[in-house]
């Protein structure tokens, strides 16, 4: 569906919004929880409103509105959301602070519910498929001075040429699909997020060509299940039109590699079970692709594995890590990883365990499994004990920290290709910038050399950080 004219009426919102807020030095501040995706639909957000004249500020107390953008992947998010609202009520009282809460969170009927009955004070509800109706969604708060619940539970359109504002004028992230199909039983994304739906190959290229001039070097293509880029479509026969020969997501990597200005490619997430070898070719061929490749496993057992709805055994997936090793030179690899999924054994865990020593991750996110409402995880009746599953995050996180601690080792004594961020946030004498398998390196150097590619040579390895010096 063509959106061009919703987009229009909220850049008329927008104006009208801008009109009005001129010469008052209005401020937001924005609470972003979650993923990438999160980070990058939290630019898109701050774009529309910088746009109506709001400034950003890092402390709440000076804010005329407080945003927040929500995850519901794992229970801990929510109890965030709650303290702070709590906080929030003597702001909204004192000053008249306008609070308005979207994201994945909001696509969750007991979660809103608790918020009408306990936080009445929240002005503005907004879901992930009505984002950019978020101009539109201000106006009638402040307008019309009443409540706005903008939600709704069919899968959204991809609405483009919205306003954003990056965080970083080196490193972009372009989602290039939303939603997700796989109904991992765990996994609530699909409820929130909706079903997969793939951006057009032309205002992909378009955007990544936008950025190039603009002085990206280095773009994140984002999106839950990133290799089944256009599957849907090609599936159910919707109609795309190919551009510059971008018909799937390895000839998507291919046309970007080409563009000029773009130093490094990463990608997050694919599933392995999309892992198809013309990706890996696309990998392996494009030298501005990092090798470092974000595989989440998830389980190591093939039982779990199954119950988990992930569609690969243990050893399926330890053959496409083989492939990869073979194929792609010098790839490295970083996975995430639930304990205690419903029913899952000592013995059962073990393989996860074996996984592990067995691939040698370069990065390993681990988390405790969290019982999402509405999943078919939560309805399993053999639930985990809270303190199993806690023994067993434990000894996992002993097991890849004595890994990253063996891997960051061999770092030393060897030269890196890296791309220079910006000042260290610890020690503003230094500059950080990260390597090709993502580990971050801090150096002495100019500061004009932000933004630019050097070679380092690894002096010491620490557990979160290199450190360099410019090699020549
Ligand atoms: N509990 C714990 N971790 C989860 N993830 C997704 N759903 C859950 C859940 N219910 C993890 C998965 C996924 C990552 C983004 O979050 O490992 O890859
Ligand atoms: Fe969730 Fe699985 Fe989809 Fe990832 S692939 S978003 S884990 S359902």
């Amino acid at each position: 569906m063509d959106t061009t004219n919703e987009v229009k009426v909220q850049e008329e919102y927008i104006e009208k919004l801008r009109k009005r807020n001129e010469g008052k030095n209005l401020k937001y501040n924005i609470l972003t929880m979650g993923c990438q995706l999160n980070e990058n639909d939290s630019e898109k957000l701050c774009g529309m409103i910088e746009k109506i004249g709001y400034s950003k500020t890092d402390s709440v107390k000076e804010a005329d509105i407080a945003l927040f953008n929500t995850c519901c992947v794992r229970e801990n998010a929510e109890d965030k959301l709650f303290g702070k609202l709590g906080e929030l009520k003597r702001l909204k009282e004192e000053k008249g602070l306008i609070i308005a809460i979207g994201g994945c969170m909001m696509q969750e009927k007991h979660i809103t519910d608790k918020i009408k009955e306990s936080y009445p004070f929240v002005d503005i509800l907004f879901g992930t498929h009505t984002l950019y109706k978020f101009p539109e969604d201000l106006y009638r708060a402040t307008e019309e001075k009443r409540k706005i619940e903008d939600i709704i539970d069919v899968d959204g359109e991809i609405y483009e040429g919205l306003p954003i504002k990056r965080d970083s004028k080196i490193k972009a992230s372009v989602t290039i699909m939303n939603g997700c199909n796989n109904f991992c039983t765990y996994c609530i994304v699909p409820y929130v997020r909706g079903r997969e739906r793939s951006r057009s190959p032309r205002s992909i290229i378009e955007e990544v060509k936008h950025l190039a001039k603009e002085g990206y070097k280095e773009i994140t293509l984002l999106g839950q299940n990133v290799n089944s880029y256009l599957k849907v479509e090609k599936e159910k026969n919707i109609y795309f039109s190919e551009y510059e020969g971008v018909n799937s997501f390895a000839t998507l990597l291919r046309a970007i590699n080409k563009i000029d200005g773009i130093e490094r490619i990463r990608f997050v997430s694919p599933h392995p079970k999309d892992f198809t070898d013309d990706v890996i070719e696309a990998i392996s061929d494009c030298e501005k692709v990092c090798k470092l490749i974000h595989l989440p496993l998830q389980s190591g057992n093939t039982k779990v594995l199954k119950e988990m709805n992930r569609k690969y055994s243990k050893e399926q997936y330890l053959d496409l890590v083989d492939k990869m090793k073979a194929k792609i030179p010098n790839v490295t690899l970083s996975t995430d990883i639930i304990v205690g999924f419903p029913g899952e054994t000592d013995e059962e865990f073990e393989d996860t365990l074996d996984v592990v020593r067995k691939v040698k991750f370069e990065q390993v996110y681990m988390f405790i499994y969290s019982r999402r409402v509405g999943t078919p995880g939560d309805k399993m009746e053999n639930q985990v004990p809270e303190e199993i599953k806690h023994k067993r995050f434990d000894k996992l996180k002993e097991l890849v920290e004595s890994e990253i601690e063996e891997k960051n080792k061999k770092y030393v004594g060897t030269i890196q290709k890296v791309l220079v961020e910006g000042e260290s946030k610890n020690n503003i004498s230094m500059l950080t910038g990260r390597t090709d398998s993502n580990k971050v390196v801090i150096f002495e150097g100019d500061k004009n050399l932000i933004g630019k590619m050097v070679m380092l040579k690894i002096v010491s390895e620490h557990m979160w950080y290199l450190r360099g010096e410019l090699n020549g």
